[in-house]
Order: structure tokens, then C-alpha cells, then sequence
């Protein structure tokens, strides 16, 4: 069984709430404790989920008797709840990105180092199955040599102006989105980056007082010589036919692959909502035996394989053959996303192709 605790039970952290309550009904992880700055947040998660709750991510740690911990804070405020954590000897998932500064993600391994605690990352893009098989595709080498790839993931401007209107200045398309993607490329590609050339525009969101990017179109060259070029925005239009538009492909010397993570089939149109397209198999409702409401998807997925791991661990497991054999982004692809995340800003403020270190 393993004890864990949220920290951020916002917009994203309830969907951790949902993971990890999953996990208690079947008896696999219990939910001790869950904490957020916002108390009206807190007191209606605490009703609804009967758990206990903080308003001090210090004052949980040091009472709660947890294994692990999710911290699903704004981007910018990741590193300080997961030193504290790892500190304290508590295994981590940390959502995307790991942090917005190199730096930040180098404190938390080398805390993480210290105390033996594992840390991964939320990138779930690894655990949709199109992707695995864009993974394995890759891998083997069907495609030849990689020779350049495209990337796009563009979200609804009610994300920055709407949903976390207080925080979005301190992110960007890339930290928020482009992440994802970086992750997943560099994992397909078994290759760090090399050198990030990158442009931005600030007009949309500035005039709404919210001074961030609107879109960050970025050319990232990995160490094997693949080329990948990441567009990303977060101004669509609020009538645009979901929160995300978003794909991937890939060409090489033997042939191409192509994955539309956005027409997955299914479209619809009535009067009440307009055009819409789904993506169900990111996190959809549905029921258990008993019942109980439970969420299924890749999105979930990777939050169950943290406590998987977790597991793992406790039953005396090593990190050797969890990382050898896990599809997991840990806290050292964290820190390789964060450096070429860290390239694109740095290209698109100074003008130049910036050296990802
Ligand atoms: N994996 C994904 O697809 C995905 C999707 C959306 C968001 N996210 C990530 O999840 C994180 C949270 O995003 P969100 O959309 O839920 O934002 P949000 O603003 O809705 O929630 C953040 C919560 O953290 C709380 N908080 C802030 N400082 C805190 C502190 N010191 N201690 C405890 N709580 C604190 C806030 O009160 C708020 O409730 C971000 O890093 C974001 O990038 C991931």
C-alpha cells in the first residue's frame, strides 16, 4: 500500500485526487492528505474526497506519514515543495515542466540524489498508445535515419486569459505545451538537444495585461542531426472545436509516420456547443463494479504508473531495473526538456540559435 499526499488541488491536481482515490479502492495506495494555499478549494476537496487537508505543503510533510507526493503547483512554483519533499525522503511525481529554470531542476535531483527518493515527471505523452508506437517505430529503426520532424500543440486563449489568468505571465506555449512534445520527440529520438532556434510574438495576450507569449515557434537540432521544428500558441479562438489542436510526424531516409493526436475519429455539431472534436482517450468517465466514478486515459495512466513505481520500490525493488525497464519520464529527461525549453526563451530574447546546455 502507499501513503500519498497532493500539493496544488487545482484545475489539473483533482485529476490526481482522482488517480490516487482510483488506486484506494483497489486497495493498491491510500490518499492521506492532500494541501492548497486556496482554503475554499481545500475545504470542498476535503469534503468531497473525506481526506485531511493543509494549507502548508511544510506542515503536511512534516506530520503526514506519506511515501510519495504529486505536486501540481503553478509551473514556476514545482522546485521548492519537491526539495522539501525530497528532503524528507518522499517519492515525487512532479507535473510538467519539472521547473521553468535548469538550475531548479538540478536542486531537485541532487536533493532527490541524496535521499534516494525517485522523481518523474508527468509527461503523459508517452503513454498514449499512438505514441508507443510511434516509439517503438522509431526505435527500430524502420524509418532510417531521422531527418527532421514537426510538431504543433496550440491551445484555447481562455487557458492563459481564463483558467490561471494569475499565473500565465510566469509561463509560456513551451512551458505549458511545448513540454509535452519535447519530451515525447526526445524520447522517440533517443537524443538530447544540441542547439534551439526560436521566435515569439507578445501582441494578444500583452493587450489583455497578460505579458507572456501568445506563440513560440521553435527549431530544435537534437544530438543525431534531427531537425524538429515545435509550434505552439495559446491564443485559438474560444470557438475553436476543442481546448487543443496538436500533432506529430517524422520523416527519415527509409520512410514517414505521421500521428494526428487531433482528428482521432470522432467529430460532432449540435446547436447547444458547434463543432467539437474529442480526445477521449486523454481522460474519459466512467464506473467500477462498485459503482464509484473512476478515469481512465493516458492521462490517468501515467499518474498510476508513478505509484506503480512507487511500489516498486517499497517492495525493496532498485532504481536500475525500474528506469531500465519503465516508460516514465524522470527527473533527468525533466531536466533535459527544461534545458531546451530554457534554449528556445533564451534564442527568441537574444536573436540567436542558442546552445542547449
Ligand atoms: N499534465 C497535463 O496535461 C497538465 C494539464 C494542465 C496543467 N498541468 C500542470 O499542472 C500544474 C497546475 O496547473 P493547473 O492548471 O492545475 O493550475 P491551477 O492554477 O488550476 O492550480 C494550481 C493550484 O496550486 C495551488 N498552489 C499555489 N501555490 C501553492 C503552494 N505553495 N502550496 C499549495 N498549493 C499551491 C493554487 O492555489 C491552485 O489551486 C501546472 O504545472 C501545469 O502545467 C498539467
Amino acid at each position: 500500500m502507499v501513503k500519498l499526499a497532493v500539493i496544488g488541488t487545482g484545475r489539473y491536481g483533482v485529476n490526481i485526487i482522482h488517480a490516487f482515490k482510483q488506486l484506494e479502492y483497489q486497495n493498491i495506495a491510500k490518499l492521506v492528505s492532500i494541501c492548497d494555499i486556496n482554503q475554499h478549494t481545500l475545504e470542498n476537496y476535503c469534503k468531497k474526497y473525506s481526506v485531511k487537508g493543509y494549507l502548508d505543503y511544510r506542515e503536511m510533510l512534516d506530520k503526514e506519514d506519506v511515501d510519495a507526493v504529486a505536486v501540481a503547483t503553478p509551473d514556476h512554483l514545482h522546485k521548492q515543495p519537491c526539495v522539501y519533499a525530497a528532503n524528507l525522503g518522499k517519492h515525487i511525481l512532479v507535473e510538467k515542466p519539472m521547473d521553468i529554470t535548469v538550475e531548479g531542476c538540478q536542486e531537485i535531483l541532487e536533493e532527490a540524489k541524496k535521499n534516494k527518493v525517485l522523481v518523474q515527471v508527468d509527461f503523459h505523452k508517452r503513454y498514449d498508445p499512438y505514441h508507443q508506437q510511434l516509439y517503438r517505430d522509431i526505435r527500430s529503426g524502420k524509418f532510417g535515419t531521422i531527418e527532421y520532424g514537426y510538431v504543433h500543440m496550440e491551445d484555447r486563449i481562455e487557458v492563459p486569459s481564463k483558467w490561471f489568468s494569475t499565473w500565465a505571465h510566469n509561463s509560456s506555449p513551451i512551458w505549458f505545451l511545448g513540454v509535452h512534445f519535447i519530451d515525447l520527440v526526445r524520447w522517440c529520438l533517443g537524443a538530447n538537444g544540441k542547439v534551439a532556434y526560436a521566435t515569439g510574438y507578445k501582441v494578444k495576450l500583452k493587450q489583455l495585461g497578460i505579458d507572456t507569449y501568445d506563440s513560440i515557434s521553435a527549431k530544435v537540432i537534437f544530438e543525431n542531426n534531427a531537425s524538429v521544428t515545435f509550434d505552439t500558441c495559446w491564443i485559438l479562438p474560444e470557438n475553436f472545436e476543442a481546448v487543443v489542436n496538436q500533432s506529430i510526424r517524422f520523416i527519415g531516409t527509409n520512410g514517414l509516420i505521421e500521428c494526428d493526436t487531433q482528428d482521432r475519429g470522432t467529430r460532432a455539431c449540435s446547436n447547444e456547443k458547434g463543432m467539437e472534436t474529442y480526445n477521449v482517450g486523454f481522460i474519459f468517465e466512467s464506473a467500477d463494479v462498485c459503482g464509484n466514478t473512476v478515469y481512465k486515459g493516458y492521462g490517468i495512466e501515467s499518474i498510476n504508473d508513478f505509484v506503480y513505481n512507487v511500489l516498486h520500490l517499497k517492495k525493496g525493488g532498485d532504481f536500475e531495473t525500474l528506469k531500465k525497464n519503465s516508460i516514465a519520464a524522470f527527473g533527468e529527461d525533466g531536466l533535459e526538456v527544461t534545458k531546451i525549453a530554457a534554449a528556445i526563451h533564451k534564442s527568441i530574447e537574444t536573436g540567436n540559435p542558442t546552445d542547449i546546455k
